[in-house]
Protein backbone atom coordinates (compact mmCIF):
# COMPACT_ATOMS: atom_id res chain seq x y z
CA UNK A 1 0.00 0.00 0.00
CA UNK A 2 1.54 3.40 -1.10
CA UNK A 3 2.56 5.27 2.22
CA UNK A 4 0.56 9.03 2.14
CA UNK A 5 3.17 11.92 2.25
CA UNK A 6 3.16 15.19 2.97
CA UNK A 7 1.97 18.11 0.74
CA UNK A 8 1.85 21.63 0.64
CA UNK A 9 -0.71 23.75 -1.02
CA UNK A 10 -0.25 27.51 -1.60
CA UNK A 11 -2.87 30.20 -3.01
CA UNK A 12 -2.14 33.88 -3.49
CA UNK A 13 -3.75 37.03 -1.46
CA UNK A 14 -6.00 39.24 -3.31
CA UNK A 15 -6.08 43.19 -4.24
CA UNK A 16 -9.99 44.10 -5.46
CA UNK A 17 -9.48 46.48 -7.14
CA UNK A 18 -13.09 47.65 -8.49
CA UNK A 19 -16.56 46.40 -7.96
CA UNK A 20 -16.31 45.29 -3.61
CA UNK A 21 -19.88 45.61 -2.04
CA UNK A 22 -21.37 46.40 -5.57
CA UNK A 23 -20.48 42.36 -6.68
CA UNK A 24 -23.06 41.51 -3.38
CA UNK A 25 -25.83 42.67 -5.90
CA UNK A 26 -24.24 41.21 -8.97
CA UNK A 27 -22.77 44.08 -10.28
CA UNK A 28 -19.06 43.23 -11.93
CA UNK A 29 -15.97 43.10 -9.88
CA UNK A 30 -12.29 43.52 -10.90
CA UNK A 31 -9.13 42.37 -8.95
CA UNK A 32 -5.34 40.71 -9.09
CA UNK A 33 -3.54 38.93 -6.82
CA UNK A 34 -0.72 39.76 -5.02
CA UNK A 35 2.45 38.27 -4.52
CA UNK A 36 1.77 37.04 -0.63
CA UNK A 37 0.88 33.40 -0.11
CA UNK A 38 -1.04 30.79 2.16
CA UNK A 39 0.12 28.01 2.47
CA UNK A 40 -1.63 24.33 3.91
CA UNK A 41 0.93 21.78 4.56
CA UNK A 42 -1.18 18.48 5.12
CA UNK A 43 0.47 15.45 6.69
CA UNK A 44 -1.45 12.01 7.18
CA UNK A 45 -2.61 10.96 10.70
CA UNK A 46 -3.38 7.84 11.67
CA UNK A 47 -6.63 6.06 11.10
CA UNK A 48 -8.42 6.82 14.26
CA UNK A 49 -7.56 10.78 14.84
CA UNK A 50 -10.14 13.20 13.75
CA UNK A 51 -9.13 15.96 11.18
CA UNK A 52 -6.87 18.69 12.62
CA UNK A 53 -6.28 22.18 11.22
CA UNK A 54 -3.87 24.22 13.29
CA UNK A 55 -2.35 27.66 12.73
CA UNK A 56 0.72 27.89 14.62
CA UNK A 57 1.93 31.14 13.83
CA UNK A 58 -1.46 32.70 12.74
CA UNK A 59 -4.09 34.72 15.29
CA UNK A 60 -6.88 32.16 15.00
CA UNK A 61 -8.33 30.66 18.10
CA UNK A 62 -8.29 27.24 18.52
CA UNK A 63 -12.45 27.34 18.90
CA UNK A 64 -12.91 28.88 15.65
CA UNK A 65 -10.34 26.44 13.83
CA UNK A 66 -13.11 23.41 15.61
CA UNK A 67 -15.58 25.13 14.31
CA UNK A 68 -14.53 25.72 10.71
CA UNK A 69 -13.51 21.99 11.22
CA UNK A 70 -16.90 20.94 11.30
CA UNK A 71 -18.72 23.10 8.55
CA UNK A 72 -15.32 22.32 6.09
CA UNK A 73 -16.92 17.97 7.19
CA UNK A 74 -20.25 19.14 6.63
CA UNK A 75 -19.33 20.35 2.95
CA UNK A 76 -17.30 17.38 2.14
CA UNK A 77 -20.04 15.44 3.22
CA UNK A 78 -22.85 17.34 0.89
CA UNK A 79 -20.38 17.24 -1.69
CA UNK A 80 -19.87 13.29 -1.36
CA UNK A 81 -16.31 13.77 -0.55
CA UNK A 82 -14.35 11.36 1.92
CA UNK A 83 -11.71 13.19 4.17
CA UNK A 84 -8.68 11.12 5.43
CA UNK A 85 -7.63 11.88 8.74
CA UNK A 86 -5.02 14.27 9.01
CA UNK A 87 -2.77 16.89 10.11
CA UNK A 88 -3.44 20.54 8.44
CA UNK A 89 -1.14 23.46 9.59
CA UNK A 90 -1.58 26.78 8.06
CA UNK A 91 1.17 29.34 7.78
CA UNK A 92 0.96 32.77 5.60
CA UNK A 93 2.47 35.57 4.48
CA UNK A 94 -1.30 37.80 3.77
CA UNK A 95 -2.32 39.73 7.11
CA UNK A 96 -5.17 38.24 8.43
CA UNK A 97 -8.56 39.99 8.30
CA UNK A 98 -6.49 42.67 6.29
CA UNK A 99 -9.08 42.83 3.17
CA UNK A 100 -6.45 40.96 1.40
CA UNK A 101 -8.31 37.56 1.16
CA UNK A 102 -6.49 35.44 3.91
CA UNK A 103 -9.96 33.84 4.37
CA UNK A 104 -10.36 33.06 0.41
CA UNK A 105 -6.55 31.91 0.37
CA UNK A 106 -7.65 29.65 3.06
CA UNK A 107 -10.82 28.19 1.26
CA UNK A 108 -8.92 28.18 -2.08
CA UNK A 109 -6.42 25.61 -0.54
CA UNK A 110 -8.79 23.50 1.49
CA UNK A 111 -10.74 22.90 -1.54
CA UNK A 112 -8.16 21.71 -3.79
CA UNK A 113 -7.44 19.37 -0.99
CA UNK A 114 -10.68 18.55 -0.84
CA UNK A 115 -11.40 18.27 -4.53
CA UNK A 116 -8.13 16.61 -5.13
CA UNK A 117 -5.34 16.57 -8.39
CA UNK A 118 -7.43 15.98 -11.23
CA UNK A 119 -10.45 18.60 -10.24
CA UNK A 120 -10.89 21.22 -12.58
CA UNK A 121 -10.51 25.25 -11.22
CA UNK A 122 -14.18 25.96 -11.41
CA UNK A 123 -14.93 22.83 -9.05
CA UNK A 124 -12.22 24.07 -6.91
CA UNK A 125 -13.47 27.39 -6.78
CA UNK A 126 -17.13 26.25 -6.25
CA UNK A 127 -15.91 24.68 -2.75
CA UNK A 128 -13.91 27.03 -1.89
CA UNK A 129 -16.80 29.33 -2.47
CA UNK A 130 -18.73 27.27 0.13
CA UNK A 131 -16.39 27.44 2.48
CA UNK A 132 -16.17 30.91 2.58
CA UNK A 133 -19.62 30.92 3.37
CA UNK A 134 -18.72 29.98 6.88
CA UNK A 135 -16.51 33.22 6.87
CA UNK A 136 -18.60 35.63 5.64
CA UNK A 137 -22.22 34.62 5.11
CA UNK A 138 -22.93 35.97 2.16
CA UNK A 139 -19.61 36.00 0.00
CA UNK A 140 -20.52 36.89 -3.69
CA UNK A 141 -17.43 34.66 -5.18
CA UNK A 142 -15.12 36.89 -6.35
CA UNK A 143 -12.55 36.58 -3.42
CA UNK A 144 -12.00 32.73 -3.60
CA UNK A 145 -12.88 33.57 -7.70
CA UNK A 146 -9.67 35.34 -7.05
CA UNK A 147 -7.69 33.67 -4.86
CA UNK A 148 -7.91 30.02 -6.98
CA UNK A 149 -8.06 31.48 -10.83
CA UNK A 150 -5.09 34.10 -9.92
CA UNK A 151 -4.01 36.77 -12.14
CA UNK A 152 -6.28 39.75 -12.67
CA UNK A 153 -9.53 38.93 -13.19
CA UNK A 154 -13.28 40.85 -14.24
CA UNK A 155 -16.32 38.83 -12.84
CA UNK A 156 -19.61 39.44 -14.21
CA UNK A 157 -22.84 38.34 -12.62
CA UNK A 158 -25.50 36.88 -14.50
CA UNK A 159 -28.49 39.30 -13.05
CA UNK A 160 -28.96 41.61 -10.21
CA UNK A 161 -30.58 40.45 -7.41
CA UNK A 162 -31.15 40.64 -3.41
CA UNK A 163 -27.98 39.75 -1.09
CA UNK A 164 -27.17 35.84 -1.20
CA UNK A 165 -28.31 35.40 -4.51
CA UNK A 166 -24.75 35.31 -5.61
CA UNK A 167 -24.30 32.63 -2.60
CA UNK A 168 -25.32 29.18 -4.91
CA UNK A 169 -24.03 30.67 -8.68
CA UNK A 170 -20.51 31.89 -8.86
CA UNK A 171 -19.70 35.13 -11.51
CA UNK A 172 -18.57 34.18 -14.82
CA UNK A 173 -14.26 35.13 -14.75
CA UNK A 174 -11.85 36.81 -17.69
CA UNK A 175 -8.82 36.82 -17.27
CA UNK A 176 -7.71 40.85 -17.93
CA UNK A 177 -4.34 42.85 -18.72
CA UNK A 178 -4.23 45.91 -16.33
CA UNK A 179 -2.21 49.34 -17.60
CA UNK A 180 1.48 48.98 -17.02
CA UNK A 181 1.59 50.48 -14.07
CA UNK A 182 2.84 50.00 -9.85
CA UNK A 183 0.46 49.21 -7.37
CA UNK A 184 1.03 50.69 -3.89
CA UNK A 185 -0.87 48.74 -1.44
CA UNK A 186 -1.12 48.00 2.36
CA UNK A 187 -3.96 47.57 5.20
CA UNK A 188 -4.66 49.24 8.60
CA UNK A 189 -6.11 47.44 11.03
CA UNK A 190 -10.31 46.90 11.22
CA UNK A 191 -12.49 48.22 13.18
CA UNK A 192 -15.47 45.54 11.51
CA UNK A 193 -15.34 42.53 9.84
CA UNK A 194 -16.24 41.72 6.43
CA UNK A 195 -19.54 40.06 7.85
CA UNK A 196 -20.64 42.81 9.78
CA UNK A 197 -19.33 45.33 6.56
CA UNK A 198 -22.07 43.67 4.06
CA UNK A 199 -24.67 43.44 6.63
CA UNK A 200 -24.49 47.00 7.27
CA UNK A 201 -24.58 47.65 3.33
CA UNK A 202 -27.72 45.39 3.14
CA UNK A 203 -29.07 47.72 6.00
CA UNK A 204 -28.79 50.81 4.38
CA UNK A 205 -30.14 49.41 1.26
CA UNK A 206 -33.06 48.69 3.77
CA UNK A 207 -33.75 51.81 5.34
CA UNK A 208 -32.53 53.65 1.96
CA UNK A 209 -33.08 51.60 -1.23
CA UNK A 210 -32.91 54.50 -3.39
CA UNK A 211 -30.07 56.15 -2.71
CA UNK A 212 -27.71 53.14 -1.77
CA UNK A 213 -29.19 51.53 -4.84
CA UNK A 214 -27.48 54.46 -6.86
CA UNK A 215 -24.38 54.36 -5.34
CA UNK A 216 -24.25 50.56 -5.99
CA UNK A 217 -25.22 50.96 -9.60
CA UNK A 218 -22.97 53.86 -9.86
CA UNK A 219 -20.01 51.53 -8.59
CA UNK A 220 -21.08 48.94 -10.87
CA UNK A 221 -20.47 51.30 -14.15
CA UNK A 222 -17.31 52.41 -13.02
CA UNK A 223 -15.91 49.14 -12.80
CA UNK A 224 -17.67 48.15 -16.31
CA UNK A 225 -16.22 51.43 -17.82
CA UNK A 226 -12.35 50.17 -16.60
CA UNK A 227 -13.00 46.29 -17.31
CA UNK A 228 -14.73 47.42 -21.04
CA UNK A 229 -11.45 49.74 -22.04
CA UNK A 230 -9.54 48.05 -23.83
CA UNK A 231 -6.95 50.80 -24.31
CA UNK A 232 -7.60 51.83 -20.37
CA UNK A 233 -4.80 54.58 -19.39
CA UNK A 234 -2.79 54.75 -15.83
CA UNK A 235 -4.48 58.11 -15.24
CA UNK A 236 -8.44 56.77 -16.55
CA UNK A 237 -7.39 53.57 -13.82
CA UNK A 238 -6.49 55.86 -11.29
CA UNK A 239 -9.38 58.38 -11.99
CA UNK A 240 -11.53 55.50 -11.59
CA UNK A 241 -10.32 54.45 -8.05
CA UNK A 242 -10.77 57.65 -6.79
CA UNK A 243 -14.36 58.00 -7.87
CA UNK A 244 -15.46 54.80 -6.82
CA UNK A 245 -13.33 55.71 -3.11
CA UNK A 246 -15.64 58.71 -2.92
CA UNK A 247 -18.65 56.40 -2.97
CA UNK A 248 -17.66 53.74 -0.71
CA UNK A 249 -17.32 56.62 1.39
CA UNK A 250 -20.70 57.97 0.89
CA UNK A 251 -22.08 54.19 1.23
CA UNK A 252 -20.26 54.49 5.03
CA UNK A 253 -17.72 52.12 4.52
CA UNK A 254 -14.50 54.28 4.65
CA UNK A 255 -13.43 55.33 7.77
CA UNK A 256 -11.47 58.77 9.00
CA UNK A 257 -7.87 56.53 9.15
CA UNK A 258 -8.62 55.42 5.75
CA UNK A 259 -9.35 58.49 4.58
CA UNK A 260 -5.84 60.05 5.73
CA UNK A 261 -4.13 57.17 4.56
CA UNK A 262 -5.37 58.10 1.02
CA UNK A 263 -5.42 61.92 1.37
CA UNK A 264 -1.27 61.06 2.27
CA UNK A 265 -0.71 58.82 -0.85
CA UNK A 266 -2.39 61.10 -3.11
CA UNK A 267 -0.39 64.67 -1.88
CA UNK A 268 3.29 62.32 -2.10
CA UNK A 269 2.26 61.63 -6.09
CA UNK A 270 -0.07 58.81 -6.99
CA UNK A 271 -2.06 59.25 -9.49
CA UNK A 272 -5.62 58.35 -7.33
CA UNK A 273 -6.60 55.47 -4.69
CA UNK A 274 -9.33 54.04 -2.79
CA UNK A 275 -10.18 51.25 -0.18
CA UNK A 276 -10.36 47.41 -1.41
CA UNK A 277 -12.20 44.91 0.00
CA UNK A 278 -15.24 45.22 2.84
CA UNK A 279 -13.87 48.20 4.37
CA UNK A 280 -13.87 49.60 8.06
CA UNK A 281 -10.07 50.45 7.98
CA UNK A 282 -8.30 46.86 5.84
CA UNK A 283 -6.53 47.26 2.45
CA UNK A 284 -6.19 50.10 0.14
CA UNK A 285 -4.49 51.03 -2.92
CA UNK A 286 -3.10 53.69 -4.74
CA UNK A 287 -2.35 53.67 -8.91
CA UNK A 288 0.97 55.07 -9.45
CA UNK A 289 2.62 56.19 -12.77
CA UNK A 290 6.50 54.75 -11.63
CA UNK A 291 8.83 52.57 -9.32
CA UNK A 292 9.85 56.39 -7.82
CA UNK A 293 6.18 57.91 -7.32
CA UNK A 294 5.24 54.08 -5.69
CA UNK A 295 8.71 54.42 -3.52
CA UNK A 296 7.59 58.18 -2.56
CA UNK A 297 3.86 57.44 -1.66
CA UNK A 298 4.89 53.82 0.01
CA UNK A 299 7.07 55.99 2.38
CA UNK A 300 4.45 58.49 2.69
CA UNK A 301 1.87 55.95 3.49
CA UNK A 302 4.04 54.01 6.16
CA UNK A 303 3.47 56.68 8.21
CA UNK A 304 0.61 56.53 9.15
CA UNK A 305 0.67 52.70 9.61
CA UNK A 306 0.79 51.08 12.42
CA UNK A 307 3.30 48.40 13.44
CA UNK A 308 1.01 45.40 12.97
CA UNK A 309 -0.54 46.83 8.82
CA UNK A 310 1.36 46.35 6.26
CA UNK A 311 2.75 48.37 2.97
CA UNK A 312 3.89 46.32 -0.13
CA UNK A 313 4.11 47.24 -3.97
CA UNK A 314 2.46 45.22 -6.67
CA UNK A 315 3.35 45.42 -10.66
CA UNK A 316 0.68 45.12 -12.79
CA UNK A 317 2.49 43.56 -15.29
CA UNK A 318 4.43 40.57 -12.92
C1 LIG B 1 -14.81 41.55 0.25
O1 LIG B 1 -13.45 41.34 -0.13
C2 LIG B 1 -15.63 41.93 -0.93
C3 LIG B 1 -17.12 42.17 -0.65
O2 LIG B 1 -17.68 42.65 -1.88
C4 LIG B 1 -17.83 40.91 -0.21
C5 LIG B 1 -17.98 39.90 -1.34
O3 LIG B 1 -17.96 40.24 -2.52
O4 LIG B 1 -18.19 38.72 -1.00
C6 LIG B 1 -17.32 43.25 0.41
Amino acid sequence: MPVPKQRQLTAPGKLLLFGEHAAVYGYPALGVTIPRNLSLLAEPAGPSSPLELVFPTLPVPPETAEEFVKYLEAVATSEGIQLSPARLTVTSEIPVGGGFGSSAALCTVLARRLAGDAADLHTVWMLAHRLEHFFHGTPSGIDTGLTTLTGAHAFRFSGIGPPGRGTETLPTAVSVQLPESILVTGSIPRTRSTRELVAAVAGRRASDPEGTGKILRKLGSICEEVIQNDGLSVGEFAAAASAAQRLLAELGVSTATLETVIRAGIDAGALGGKLSGAGGGGAFYFVCPDEKVAQRVATAVSRHIPDSGTVLTVSTRS
